[in-house]
């Protein structure tokens, strides 16, 4: 039979792109997916379990229906930052807890390999830029520290079970498929260019800019957009390392190269062809000056290299996206 491979969380933003490229490699995505957040049209390349990781009892049901699958892709977890400063109990069961009976099911099961979706908010406020994989990690949210607990997990089921994993720390996700058929459509939304899109098609208020008195050359933040077709490409070379023998790694995937919220909405000025006034707001709680990647771990590792990211084609792709699902 054609090999296969689960992806928990493959109904949201990044799970889906990681889906169809699978499916486009001739590897069956299952998506495992409790649709909380992710969306069952967003489902289109395999077949759709609904389950949820804190249902202990039916994840070791279900992953053990599907021990024969040689890998399991887990992206399934809460990523609203603001949301986890309030309700840090919600983010500890869903991420922590989920991620923990997710691992137990495999180690039931046999199943020995996963690759994991990590953040680069793992890291902190890091003065060292661009970030190397080699930074003491001390995340400032409860988000963030959610995700490096779970990195902590798979380094001790990895020494104790033989677990093979790949961490991968992304930074921060954007861009959509090129057929437009899927993208970003979190609710509520938090993310700058979604939202800087809807502000300049006049779907939404003037966009807010959190902080222009940051230490950076035009006072705002900034940040290493990733398109999530990289994204996806990441995951596919790591299920083929470790498919031939990798057995851990923790690797940063971004570009390594950062831009301002403000170079952001000129992008999305220039490439919507609308206008994009904005106001200046206080900061936001938790937001870190720069974060931007070292790459050359993922480059030496996985052989990975950015090739959707160019700033413009994420933005485009983005676009492309909101007008469909908008019909502008
Ligand atoms: N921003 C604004 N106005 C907005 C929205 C965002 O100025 O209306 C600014 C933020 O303050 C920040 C930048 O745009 O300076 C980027 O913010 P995002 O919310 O788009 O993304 P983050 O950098 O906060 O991303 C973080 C983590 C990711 C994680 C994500 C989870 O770095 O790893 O939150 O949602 F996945």
């Amino acid at each position: 039979s054609s090999p296969s491979v689960i992806v928990v969380g493959g109904a949201g933003y990044i799970g889906s792109h990681v889906c169809k490229a699978f499916a486009q490699q001739g590897i069956l995505p299952i998506t495992f997916d409790n649709l909380s957040t992710g969306h069952n049209h967003a489902v289109k390349w395999g077949p759709l379990i609904e389950v949820d990781l804190c249902d202990r009892a039916t994840i070791f049901e279900e992953i053990e229906k599907h021990s024969h699958v040689p890998l399991v892709v887990h992206l399934a977890s809460s990523i609203e930052v603001g949301f986890g400063e309030k309700h840090p109990d919600s983010f500890y069961m869903n991420n922590v807890v989920g991620a923990l009976n997710l691992l137990d099911a495999m180690k039931n099961s046999s199943i020995n390999k996963i690759i994991f979706s990590s953040t680069c908010a793992t890291y902190g406020e890091i003065s060292n830029l661009p970030i190397n994989e080699k930074e003491v990690q001390s995340p400032y949210s409860v988000y963030g520290k959610t995700k490096l607990a779970i990195e902590h997990m798979l380094q001790s089921y990895h020494k104790a079970f033989d677990l093979n994993y790949v961490t991968l720390r992304y930074f921060n996700a954007a861009g959509a498929d090129e057929s437009g058929e899927i993208g970003e459509e979190h609710d509520p939304e938090t993310h700058l260019i979604p939202l800087a899109l809807a502000s300049a098609a006049g779907l939404r208020q003037r966009m807010k800019i959190f902080g222009n008195d940051y230490d950076t050359p035009n006072g705002t933040c900034i940040r290493d957009y990733i398109h999530v077709n990289d994204i996806a490409q990441a995951h596919l070379l790591s299920w083929d390392k470790l498919q031939n023998g990798l057995t851990k790694a923790e690797l940063n995937i971004g570009t390594g190269k950062g831009y301002s919220n403000l170079e952001i909405l000129k992008t999305v000025e220039k490439v919507t062809g609308l206008p994009m006034p904005y106001d200046i707001e206080p900061r936001r709680d938790g937001d870190l000056s720069q974060l931007y990647a070292d790459t050359s771990r993922a480059q030496s590792v996985l052989g990975f290299e950015a090739k959707y990211s160019d700033l413009d084609f994420i933005v485009r792709t983005a676009w492309r996206f909101f007008k469909s699902k908008h019909q502008i």
